[in-house]
């Protein structure tokens, strides 16, 4: 039974107030909830992007910037602009992360002139867009040519022990779990939002639609968790 809603206007305000809700918690129980594995995921994506000194990097949906700090930490020289459209998230990602440029904004409108960064990356944000397709386009627009894509995002895996094991977590173990750190319906949302993005096959197709090239990915948690990498 789907209790959410996965596109347009209202997801927009539901996800909103959602994020603002979670922020003072939100660190914490991401440690909880994935055994500090995310830290390591977030690094391989800074890693994948091979930053140069001088580089705009855009950390789209940035939280509460720690996508933003593996950057930092990978390529200390680069310039990191984080947008959400959450002003919470974005002022913990500012206290975390000093020199990151704050932008309150959604991924579906984004506010910045074509091919403006060299690298954009979205952990874990694309599921909460109210339209996949526009913040996708709107992405290969302010990239610049050449520019690197990398994409964190949840999955199912789909086959063998693997699949069995993460639908009994999803369903039993990770809604109480959030439930215990945060706030409850945040964590029911996250599950029925994995079970809606499209597998990892179809979101390539959608990132080749779009216009992304040189596509490859990595996969985490025997498919739980997969790195889209693409360029303009
Ligand atoms: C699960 S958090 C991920 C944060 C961070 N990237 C990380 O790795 O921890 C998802 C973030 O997406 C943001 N978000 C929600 N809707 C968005 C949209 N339409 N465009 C951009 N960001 C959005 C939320 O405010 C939230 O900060």
């Amino acid at each position: 039974m789907t209790r959410f809603i996965h596109y347009g206007g209202n997801k927009r305000r539901f996800v909103r107030r959602m994020f603002g809700e979670i922020t003072r918690r939100y660190d914490l129980t991401n440690r909880v909830l994935t055994l500090g594995m995310d830290t390591r995921w977030r690094r391989r994506l800074a890693a994948i992007l091979d930053l140069h000194p001088g580089d705009r990097v855009l950390d789209l949906a940035c939280g509460t910037g720690d996508v933003a700090l593996q950057v930092g930490r990978s390529q200390p020289h680069c310039r990191v602009v984080g947008a959400d459209p959450v002003p919470a998230m974005l002022a913990r990602a500012a206290e975390r992360f000093p020199p990151i440029a704050p932008v309150c904004c959604e991924g579906e409108a984004l506010p910045f002139r074509e091919n403006t960064f060299q690298a954009v990356t979205i952990a874990f944000g694309a599921r909460n867009f109210s339209c996949l397709e526009r913040g996708l386009q709107q992405v290969y627009q302010v990239l610049a040519p050449g520019g690197r894509l990398g994409i964190l995002e949840f999955a199912l895996p789909d086959r063998g022990f693997c699949r069995g094991f993460y639908r009994w977590y999803l369903t039993w173990v990770l809604p109480r779990l959030g439930a215990l750190f945060n706030r409850g319906y945040a964590y029911q949302y996250l599950v029925e939002s994995i079970r809606h993005f499209p597998a990892p096959a179809v979101f390539l197709d959608l990132l080749a639609s779009v216009g992304f090239t040189e596509m490859n990915t990595r996969r985490f948690l025997g498919g739980a968790v997969w790195l889209y990498y693409g360029r303009k």
